[in-house]
């Protein structure tokens, strides 16, 4: 019969081959099928090569030097910086501030613009989705402030309850902070929307986008978010440098996060004057290398083109719930395809997360199995726990169809 798998939009065997990593064997005979990228992305050869170059021929010291190779690492860092601009669309290079992940950039925003204008009682809305980086910032904050969390709530389908959205902000907020894409159920959340009904309430928005920029095209100034944040490791960059984007004029009235040097105008014994920004929170030798190597990743994802990652991984998405849904005894969790990027979270009937996951490995199939640090989303479920296959731009239908081949071979062994 023939087969009604539907087709791959972008071309894989020349995208794979610009992921090294993707042509080795994880045991011989087995090779790679990688479906952990909302752990982390895999690296394209112009990533490694530009941090490879950065090293062997232009280390230096960024901001200090008068030197040919400080001017060079400068420039270079400087360039990274206007590209990520370019890519979330700021309105300037110096609304981006390097970081070292997501999670530093949320707790940027929570330390220095929650204490400069968070006070007992106020209150903070996040939704029950949210990653552990974006709880346990306001948690910590909220504890030492007095501040009251409210949560938006997810329905059975994995969508949040606007309802409950709508009275919440009856509320008066003075922020709302959720993240764009849930990690473990894939749920794409309209972000515009509730950016614009936040302000209507007069509150600050906060978006959590390590699993969106990396997928599809983001606008920082089409959401009107506040602050965006994300990571570079999930966007085929480097480990060790994130992006705090944020409003000219919160940035620029929020005080430093860290002290140290390049984040100071002048110091004295007693006192400082701090730096504009981005540098005002850029405190100490940053990750040189890395934030040269996420403008790599950034050009290569705008070679490929967002638009066709998006469309590629809407495909695999959608073939994944057919065909996991399909097994008996496998319960799919979050949306439609139709509101969700590149990730199925799953459980298997009698099988715990983690062997279904370690019988995956067997096979060469990389998938997370645990609570993918969304342990309150996993409560809600009830479940301690499941294993996700997640998808990128690497990754073809076929992979789907080696995936639950695979977890038949798990019903085998564990008879479920
Ligand atoms: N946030 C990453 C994940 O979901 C680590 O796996």
């Amino acid at each position: 019969m023939e087969s009604l798998k539907p087709a791959d939009i972008l071309d894989l065997e020349k995208i794979k081959a610009d992921f090294p990593i993707l042509s080795r064997e994880v045991r011989p005979g087995v090779p790679v099928i990688y479906l952990d990228s909302t752990a982390t992305a895999q690296k394209p050869i112009n990533v490694i090569s530009v941090m490879d170059d950065y090293y062997r021929l232009s280390n230096a010291n960024i901001h200090r030097g008068i030197h040919v190779l400080a001017e060079e690492a400068t420039a270079l860092y400087e360039d990274s910086r206007k590209n990520i601009a370019r890519f979330i669309k700021s309105p300037s290079a110096r609304q981006v501030i390097f970081t070292r992940n997501t999670t530093e950039s949320i707790n940027l925003v929570a330390q220095s613009w929650g204490r400069a204008n968070l006070n007992s009682g106020d209150v903070i809305i996040l939704t029950e989705m949210e990653h552990h980086s974006n709880l346990v910032p306001w948690q910590m904050l909220a504890a030492e402030r007095n501040l009251q969390l409210e949560f938006i709530p997810v329905d059975d389908h994995g969508l949040l309850d606007f309802d409950e959205y709508r009275s919440l902000l009856e509320l008066n907020p003075k922020l709302v902070a959720f993240t764009q894409m849930s990690n473990v159920l894939g749920t794409i959340n309209p972000a515009a929307e509730m950016i614009r009904m936040a302000h209507q309430a007069g509150a600050i928005t906060l978006v959590d986008a390590a699993q969106s920029v990396p997928h599809f095209p983001v606008d920082v100034q089409d959401l009107d978010a506040d602050f965006l944040v994300f990571s570079g490791h999930k966007m085929c960059g480097p480990t060790g440098v994130g992006v705090l984007y944020g409003k000219k004029q919160l940035l620029e009235e929020m005080p430093p996060f860290l002290g140290g040097g390049d984040m100071i105008k002048k110091v004295e014994l007693r006192k400082f004057t701090p730096n504009s920004i981005p540098h005002k929170f850029e405190a100490g030798t940053p990750a040189i290398a890395e934030v040269i190597g996420l403008g790599a990743a950034v050009d290569y994802l705008e070679e490929v083109g967002l638009d066709k990652i998006a469309a590629q991984e809407h495909v695999i998405v959608d073939y994944a719930i057919e065909r996991l849904s399909e097994v008996p005894g496998v319960s799919v969790y979050g949306p439609e395809a139709k509101d969700r990027g590149g990730v199925t979270a799953f459980n298997l009937d009698g099988v715990h997360a983690h062997d279904v996951a370690q019988i995956l490995d067997g096979d060469g199939i990389a998938v997370r199995a645990g609570h993918h640090c969304a342990m309150p989303l996993h409560d809600k479920f009830q479940i301690p726990a499941s294993t996700r296959a997640s998808y990128y731009l690497y990754n073809s239908v076929s992979d789907v169809d080696k995936l639950v081949d695979s977890i038949y071979r798990v019903k085998k062994i564990f008879r479920s």
